[in-house]
């Protein structure tokens, strides 16, 4: 491999230059990768970056060319500083298009390495999709795992059935009687911090897969960090929930996210209902509330965009009614450090 420059990039307080060149390389990739979506701007990059969340140590070396005008790739390293999953180091590696195969993302992945095992992390994850078939490449020749295998599936506005949502609403509303259709615009509401952490704890009830990693229970302070690191994206999130009358406890709940940068694209992320109450078609009347109400503020949108794993039929099949459609696969890769070793040493 030629002699590069790698440096280690501070995240929170890199300079102008850094800032440029790191946002810049992030969106070549994306355009490889989704060609028809617009940049994120340097502002965005920016502001996420400097508002990490304090439990994310995200540790990030960046390579430039021979001049050190351009940044060539980056390799992160990010650990969860958390009660559970002490075991895990989540990492991401680009390279731009016409320095790969020169080993620069054996470089980059041994420093990863490194500095997961100086942590006593064992297992690292990532995630690959089928835009860019070097990263399953790269997998394989690192030994790496499939942990669970999904796909980034996308509506589109255009296909839309309208006259589906209307149902799905009026069925939804028979059910009044006994649950409250709320919604949560922005923060959620300071006051109601520990009910809403138990909700959100529906997050487990997806499946994983192969993958070896533990429940995650966020906390109070946790998640008002990452509002804090949201809103300095830009990103608005829109929660609705369902109340159960009669406990005045949470029955179930969808949120997406809408950013001014890319208008057109509404992210639909995690809608889950409590097993007691599945089966009466909440989850149907919770995304047909939120579809509505998201088009309505927002004419612009013209897809929406969720990731499932592929084994989540309960979630796929409501899906598939509204009419997404696979858009990339998303695959979660998983390695031992003690497995990757041999390979780093050769
Ligand atoms: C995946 C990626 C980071 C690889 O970077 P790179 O600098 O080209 O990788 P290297 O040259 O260090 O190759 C590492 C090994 O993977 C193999 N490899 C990499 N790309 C490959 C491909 N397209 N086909 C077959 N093997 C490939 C190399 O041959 C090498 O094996 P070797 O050590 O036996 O020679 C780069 O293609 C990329 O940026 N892809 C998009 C982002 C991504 O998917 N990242 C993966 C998730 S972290």
């Amino acid at each position: 491999m030629k002699d590069y420059n790698i440096q280690v990039i501070n995240l929170k307080n890199a300079s102008d230059e850094e800032y440029i060149a790191l946002n810049k390389i992030i969106n070549i990739i994306r355009k490889e990768r989704q060609p028809d979506d617009p940049p994120i701007p340097l502002e965005e990059t920016t502001n996420q970056l400097k508002n990490l969340p304090s439990f994310v140590d995200l540790k990030m070396w960046c390579v430039w060319n021979e001049d050190h005008s351009e940044m060539i790739a980056q390799g992160n390293v990010g650990l969860m500083r958390t009660e559970e999953n002490k075991h895990l180091a989540q990492f991401d590696i680009i390279v731009h298009a016409d320095y790969r195969r020169q080993g620069i993302g054996k470089q980059l992945y041994g420093l990863i390495v490194k500095a997961a095992q100086a942590n006593h992390r064992r297992l690292l994850l990532t995630d690959t999709n089928d835009r860019i078939r070097a990263g399953e490449a790269f997998m394989l020749r690192l030994g790496a795992q499939r942990g669970l295998e999904g796909h980034v599936n996308q509506l589109r506005i255009a296909d839309l059935d309208h006259q589906l949502i209307h149902e799905w609403i009026q069925q939804g509303e028979k059910n009044l009687t006994e649950f409250e259709l709320g919604i949560w615009e922005g923060n959620y509401p300071q006051e109601q911090l520990q009910e809403i952490i138990e909700l959100l704890d529906l997050t487990n009830q997806q499946p994983f897969g192969d993958l070896e990693v533990e429940e995650m229970h966020i906390t109070p302070e946790q998640l008002v960090e990452m509002q804090k690191m949201d809103v300095a994206r830009g990103n608005q999130r829109y929660t609705f929930y369902l109340l159960e009358e009669a406990t005045g406890k949470f029955a179930g709940y969808t949120e997406t996210v809408w950013n001014a940068n890319r208008p057109e694209i509404l992210r639909q992320d995690m809608t889950g209902v409590f097993p007691q109450f599945r089966g009466k078609g909440l989850g149907r009347w919770l995304k047909a509330a939120m579809l509505e109400r998201q088009l309505k503020l927002h004419p612009e949108i013209k897809f929406v965009r969720t990731t499932n794993a592929d084994t989540n039929a309960a979630m796929l099949r409501i899906n598939n009614e509204l009419g997404f459609k696979p858009y990339m696969t998303s695959i979660l890769w998983q390695m031992e450090i003690s497995q990757v070793l041999e390979y780093l040493n050769q």
